[in-house]
């Protein structure tokens, strides 16, 4: 193992598992050389067609245009280990093509089960979650993370000795055996709002704010290997994040804020973001969803916030 840049490990009855329900608890990591392959390969989260010039018109005209939703949510259900609370309590959500659904609720309400649940960082009952129609418990794993990615509270870096930021944009491409060229990594860093020059600084030097978007760059790097899009000139990517901005200062939060809302007009890229800011949800949000105590008890409009009429949920927004 590599040097003393693995922090906050998690203990190993909660490590990586295929086959088990809990690949990977608390993200808050470093990843060093030696353990590269297991744990990367779980957290190297893949977009398609990133690469590719998006079409802004199409992409707006085809986001939430009445067909079947990209992602279905229901019934969702999970329970603490060991018989203890119950954290989903049957969960419905549509999430519609090319649109960012802000998720925000209480703290402990569950938005980061449910978004786990997503790319099955814990595994859903069958039937729960379908993405393009297609119960994601039936795709194969990495293949459902090749098209759903995503972004935690606080981004592992390969930060080992000369591991620098373009060694961890281009981690993914490589593991498939293709090489970023210079100027590709260059693109994505600049997607992700950093200077293309930091493609040579060393990760371990990095920011938590400017490790966070080099994790963006990193995410956005992973070219599909099979679209099952219906609509080729589009991403079928989905990209998850759960308070990505947390850990930045206001204008690096604008900055990936507008990245974010780029990326969705020129891609279509669909998102799901869960955030404690109820006022960045308003800012880039297209529909919001309120979760409260493991149930979803509004989805609606930023604009039609102040109209939420559950008692929990017009008390958190009054607090907020
Ligand atoms: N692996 C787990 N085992 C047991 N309880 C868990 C587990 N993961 C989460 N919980 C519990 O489930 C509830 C929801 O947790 P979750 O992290 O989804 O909430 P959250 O809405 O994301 O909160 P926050 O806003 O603080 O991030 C909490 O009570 C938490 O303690
Ligand atoms: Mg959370």
């Amino acid at each position: 193992m590599d040097s003393a840049s693995h922090q906050q490990q998690q203990p190993s009855s909660q490590r990586a598992n295929h086959a088990g329900v809990e690949l990977i608890t608390s993200p808050a990591f470093r990843l060093s050389d030696g353990e590269e392959d297991d744990e990367a390969r779980e957290l190297l989260l893949d977009v398609g067609g990133l690469l590719l010039a998006g079409d802004e018109d199409e992409a707006t005209a085809a986001a939430g245009s009445g067909g079947p939703p990209k992602i279905r949510v229901r019934g969702l259900r999970r329970r603490a280990a060991g018989g203890g609370q119950e954290i989903l309590r049957g969960v419905d959500l549509d999430v519609p093509r090319g649109v960012v659904v802000g998720v925000i609720g209480p703290s402990g309400s569950g938005k980061s089960t449910l978004l786990r649940a997503l790319n099955r960082l814990w595994e859903p009952a069958a039937g729960a979650v379908l993405l393009d129609g297609d119960d994601i418990c039936c795709l194969d794993v990495r293949a459902l993370r090749r098209r759903v990615g995503m972004l935690f509270q606080q981004p592992a870096m390969f930060d080992g000795t000369s591991r620098t930021v373009a060694y961890n944009v281009r981690y993914g491409p490589q593991l498939r055996g293709k090489k970023l060229t210079d100027a590709e990594v260059q693109n994505l860093l600049s997607l992700a709002d950093l200077d293309p020059a930091m493609a040579s600084k060393p990760a371990s030097e990095l920011s938590v704010g400017q490790a966070q978007r080099v994790a963006l760059a990193r995410t956005l790097a992973n070219e599909p290997e099979a679209c099952p899009c219906t609509q080729p000139h589009l991403t079928c990517f989905v990209l998850l994040l759960d308070e990505p901005t947390s850990a930045l200062d206001p204008i690096s939060t604008q900055n990936i804020e507008d990245t974010l809302v780029r990326l969705k007009k020129t891609k279509g890229l669909t998102t799901v973001m869960v955030s404690h800011s109820v006022k960045q949800i308003q800012r880039i949000a297209d529909l919001v969803c309120l979760l409260v105590a493991g149930e979803v008890v509004e989805v609606l409009p930023p604009s039609e916030l102040s109209n939420a009429r559950h008692p929990m949920a017009r008390r958190f927004l009054e607090l907020s």
